[in-house]
């Protein structure tokens, strides 16, 4: 049992029955099940949510999560707290650990949640940073798995910046046996650990990762269609970079080399008409608002695990799941 969610592949043992759990939570849930909607394992528990960086769903699914599941959630956003001012985040992860039950953290260096998860005795999640966005991978794979239950012959194509959401989807993907095809100018590749450790667990669960340079090789014949902003929170300043991803918006005409019933997927915000097009964002087979609300069933999911095991596999064990 991982003890902290820095990258997705902490939870790579249990990952597929995370999801499993996801998915049938949400359905009774939605479905008015007495059972699933009295669920409240974090009842008497507080989750602390650190802000470095603006957030809209991470921020709204951990909120709304938390108070789903009988937990108080407690936003505490930087310019409110001590932290990054006059207190170190080792002094401060000691302090957080005295009062609440979990603590989730958006940061800048992936460093920094690493310290905090270091020095705290409670599970810290990764809320993302600038290597690692944990929490949108499982939804991320959620919203595949309801799309495309059958995931065999399966292909992942992203197409963009090599980076945190980048990482954690090729992850998540290695560990459930799916293939990913990821396309990046060169210059802005995905950092070489994270695709050894994505090629070690693909050889692990009979799946490929393949790198490439051009676009339409990643989306030849694939089911679903990734990309993200080529120019991501902290790099306000690197606006030229922008020039370099000529050829790598998703539209169309780059749909039409996919298989016919692609899906497409951002973990948003999107900067449309940048790296996609509002006639993709807008079509029937864009599923990113899917996503965007399966933020919050994955998290319950991943919260219910860190934190109360026992509650999570009583549950699963009800619908099922992990069995
Ligand atoms: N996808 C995502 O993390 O969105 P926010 O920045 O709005 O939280
Ligand atoms: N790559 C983006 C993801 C935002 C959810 C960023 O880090 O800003």
């Amino acid at each position: 049992m991982a003890e902290h969610l820095l990258a997705i592949d902490d939870v790579a043992d249990d990952f597929a029955d995370i999801l499993q759990w996801a998915i049938e939570f949400k359905r009774l849930w939605k479905s008015g099940d007495e059972i699933a909607m009295s669920f409240m394992p974090l009842d008497t528990m507080t989750v602390g949510s650190i802000y470095e960086k603006p957030s809209t769903r991470t921020r709204v699914s951990f909120e709304v999560g938390i108070n789903r599941l009988g937990g108080y959630p407690l936003t505490l956003l930087k310019n409110d707290i001590q932290l990054g001012k006059s207190e170190s985040i080792a002094d401060t992860a000691q302090v957080l650990s005295r009062f609440l039950d979990a603590i989730t953290y958006r940061c800048y260096g992936h460093e920094d949640v690493a310290e905090l998860a270091a020095n705290s005795s409670v599970p810290v999640l990764n809320a993302l940073s600038y290597k690692h966005h944990p929490c949108q991978a499982a939804a991320d794979l959620m919203t595949i798995l309801e799309h495309f239950p059958n995931k065999a012959g399966l292909k992942v194509a992203w197409v963009g910046d090599g980076n945190n959401v980048l990482h954690d989807l090729m992850l998540a993907c290695a560990m459930l046996g799916i293939d990913c095809h990821y396309a990046y100018p060169a210059g802005y590749e995905a950092d070489a650990d994270v695709i050894e450790r994505a090629q070690e667990l693909a050889a692990a669960n009979g799946c490929t990762m393949t790198e490439t340079n051009d676009p339409l090789e990643a989306v030849a014949d694939a089911h679903v269609i990734y990309t993200d902003v080529f120019v991501s929170m902290g790099e306000e300043h690197m606006e030229d970079k922008l020039a370099e991803f000529d050829g790598f918006q998703v539209n169309m005409d780059l749909l039409s080399g996919a298989d016919k019933g692609w899906r497409f997927m951002h973990c948003l915000p999107a900067h449309r008409g940048e790296e996609v097009t509002d006639e993709v964002m807008d079509h029937e087979q864009s599923i990113v608002f899917d996503q965007a609300e399966n933020r919050m069933w994955a998290q319950m999911s991943l919260l219910t695990y860190l934190v109360d095991d026992g509650a999570w596999a009583a549950m699963g064990d009800m619908m099922g799941v992990g069995l």
